[in-house]
C-alpha cells in the first residue's frame, strides 16, 4: 500500500468515526429532547385548563366547550372533551388519526379522576396523551383530553438526522478528495527521491543527483542523499584508480618476466642469468600482492587484534631482525619501559617497513636508529636514518598508496605501498605517522598513538 493511500485511509477512518459519533449523539439528544418537549406540552395544556377553570364561573360542561373553542391545538396535536363517558366535542381541525373512536381508550380516559398521562397506538403511530378531569363536589363532571402525535414529531427528528448524516457523508467524500490531493502534493518530492534512487540503483550511474527545491524536510533528505552519493562516487573513483594502478604495477613485472623467457637462449650462463632475474621479479610481484592484500584487509574490522605489548622487547626485536637487511650502523635510541595494549605483529610489520625504507635510502656505514617512548599520554615509535631525507613537498603524499618520492632516491623498484601500510596500522591504533628531518639531515618517521595503560590485575584473580 502506498504512503498516500495509507495517510488518506487513516485520516478518513478517523474523520468517519468522529462524524458517526457526532451524528449518533445528535440523534440521541434530539430524541430525549423530543420526549421532554411532548411531556411539557401536555403538562402545559393541563395547567392552562386549571387556570381557565379557576377564572370561570361556568358549569363544567360549558367551561370545557368554551375552553375547546378558545384553545387551538398546535401542529400534530388534537384535543377533545369527554362528557358522560362519551366524546362530546372535538377540535375542528381533522387529526392525523381519530382516537375519539377508540372505545377502550375513551373509557379509560373517562374513568380518570386525576390528571393522567400515557402512550397509545394509533393509525398515525404512537401518540402521547393526557387527560385532565374536571371535578366538582368529588364527582367527575367531564374531562379534557390533549393528544400529541409523537411518531409524527419523531419523524421530523429522523428527517433532520438523515440530512445531517448525508451532509457528513458528503463532507467525508470531500475531505477524502482534498486529502488525496494534498497528500499527493506533499509526497511528490519523496516520490521523486525514490524514483531517482531507483534509477541510480538500476543503472549504477552514481553521477546522477536529486534536484533540491525549497528548504523543508524533503529537500534536506534530498541534500543528504546527494551528499551520500558524492561520497560514494568519490570512494568508487578512488578505488577504481587504486585498482588501475595496482594492475599496472603488477603488469610491469609480468611483461619483464615474459620478455626474458621469450628471449632465453640455450646458453647455460644466459639461462642462469635469466632464471635469477625472473625469480627476482616474481619475488617482487609476490611482495606487491602481499602488500595489496594487507591494505585491502586494513579496511575491514579485525585488522588489528590488541594484546599486551612490551615496548622494550618490540624495539630490540625489530633492530635484531633489521640487521639482516644490510650493513649499517644499527642503534637503539631509547626504549620505553611501559607495556601497552596494541597489536604486536602489526607494529612490528610497520617498523620493518620503515626500516626497509631506511636501508634502501642509505649506504653501508650510515646510521639507522630505532626507538620507543611514552610521552604526554602517547606511545611513540620511530625509525631515523642519516640518508638524504624526504623533501618537504613529498612529506604528505608519500603516505598515499602507490606513491613514490620525487627525490633522487625515489626511482627504485618499490611499489609505493610500504608507507600506506604503516599509515593504516597507525590509524588502526587510533594514531598517526609523520616524517620530518632527523638531526643530521636524514629522515625520521614517527608513529604515535594514544597510550592505553594495562589495568593491574590481582595475582589471585584469573
Ligand atoms: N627513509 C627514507 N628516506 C628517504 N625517502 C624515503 C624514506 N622512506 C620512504 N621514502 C620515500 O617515500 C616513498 C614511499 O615509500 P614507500 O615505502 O611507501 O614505498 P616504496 O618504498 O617506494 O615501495 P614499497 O615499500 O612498496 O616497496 C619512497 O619512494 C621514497 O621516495
Ligand atoms: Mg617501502
Amino acid at each position: 500500500m502506498s504512503a498516500r493511500t495509507r495517510i488518506v485511509g487513516w485520516t478518513l477512518a478517523v474523520v468517519a468515526l468522529a462524524l458517526s459519533v457526532s451524528v449518533f449523539a445528535t440523534w440521541t439528544i434530539l430524541l430525549v429532547r423530543l420526549e421532554d418537549r411532548v411531556n411539557a406540552e401536555l403538562a402545559n395544556e393541563v395547567e392552562k385548563l386549571h387556570w381557565y377553570a379557576k377564572n370561570s364561573k361556568a358549569s363544567p360542561p360549558a367551561l370545557l366547550e368554551e375552553y375547546l373553542k378558545v384553545n387551538a391545538p398546535d401542529r400534530h396535536e388534537t384535543f377533545f372533551v369527554i362528557l358522560d363517558g362519551k366524546v362530546r366535542w372535538r377540535t375542528y381541525a381533522e387529526p392525523p388519526a381519530a382516537l375519539d373512536t377508540d372505545r377502550a381508550l375513551v373509557a379509560r380516559m373517562a374513568a380518570a379522576t386525576e390528571p393522567t398521562w400515557d402512550w397509545a397506538p394509533s393509525t398515525a403511530g404512537l401518540v402521547r396523551w393526557a387527560v385532565a378531569p374536571v371535578v366538582a363536589d368529588g364527582e367527575v363532571e367531564g374531562a379534557f383530553v390533549a393528544i400529541v402525535f409523537y411518531d409524527l414529531e419523531r419523524r421530523e427528528v429522523v428527517e433532520a438526522v438523515r440530512v445531517l448524516g448525508l451532509t457528513a457523508l458528503a463532507a467525508l467524500v470531500l475531505a477524502g478528495a482534498a486529502g488525496w490531493f494534498v497528500a499527493g502534493r506533499v509526497l511528490a518530492p519523496v516520490r521523486l527521491v525514490r524514483q531517482t534512487a531507483e534509477r541510480i540503483g538500476g543503472s549504477g550511474d552514481l553521477s546522477r543527483r536529486l534536484v533540491v527545491l525549497g528548504d523543508d524536510d524533503v529537500s534536506a533528505l534530498a541534500a543528504t542523499f546527494n551528499h551520500m552519493l558524492d561520497r560514494l562516487e568519490r570512494a568508487f573513483a578512488v578505488q577504481r584508480e587504486f585498482l588501475d594502478d595496482a594492475g599496472h604495477e603488477l603488469r610491469t613485472p609480468i611483461t619483464v618476466v615474459r620478455g626474458h623467457l621469450e628471449l632465453m637462449g640455450d646458453d647455460p650462463d644466459d639461462r642462469a642469468a635469466t632464471l635469477a632475474l625472473v625469480t627476482d621479479e616474481l619475488g617482487r610481484m609476490n611482495r606487491i600482492v602481499d602488500d595489496l592484500l594487507v591494505l585491502a584487509r586494513s579496511e575491514q574490522p579485525g585488522f588489528v587484534t590488541p594484546g599486551e605489548v612490551e615496548l622494550a622487547d618490540l624495539t630490540v626485536e625489530v633492530v635484531a631482525k633489521a640487521r639482516a637487511l644490510g650493513e649499517r650502523r644499527w642503534r637503539v635510541d631509547e626504549v620505553a619501559e611501559e607495556q601497552v595494549m596494541a597489536d604486536r605483529q602489526r607494529l612490528t610489520q610497520a617498523l620493518m617497513q620503515l626500516v626497509a625504507n631506511a636501508v634502501r635510502h642509505t649506504v653501508p656505514g650510515d646510521l639507522i636508529a630505532v626507538g620507543s617512548a611514552v610521552r604526554q599520554g602517547e606511545v611513540k615509535l620511530w625509525v631515523r636514518d642519516t640518508g638524504p631525507g624526504v623533501p618537504e613537498q613529498d612529506r604528505e603524499r608519500i603516505f598515499e598508496r602507490l606513491v613514490r618520492g620525487t627525490g633522487r632516491t625515489g626511482a627504485h623498484d618499490g611499489a609505493g605501498l610500504g608507507l600506506a601500510i604503516v599509515r593504516s596500522i597507525a590509524e588502526a591504533h587510533r594514531g598517526t605517522v609523520r616524517v620530518r628531518e632527523a638531526n643530521g639531515g636524514g629522515a625520521l618517521f614517527l608513529i604515535s598513538f594514544p597510550y592505553e595503560e594495562i589495568p593491574l590485575t590481582s595475582p589471585y584473580e584469573n
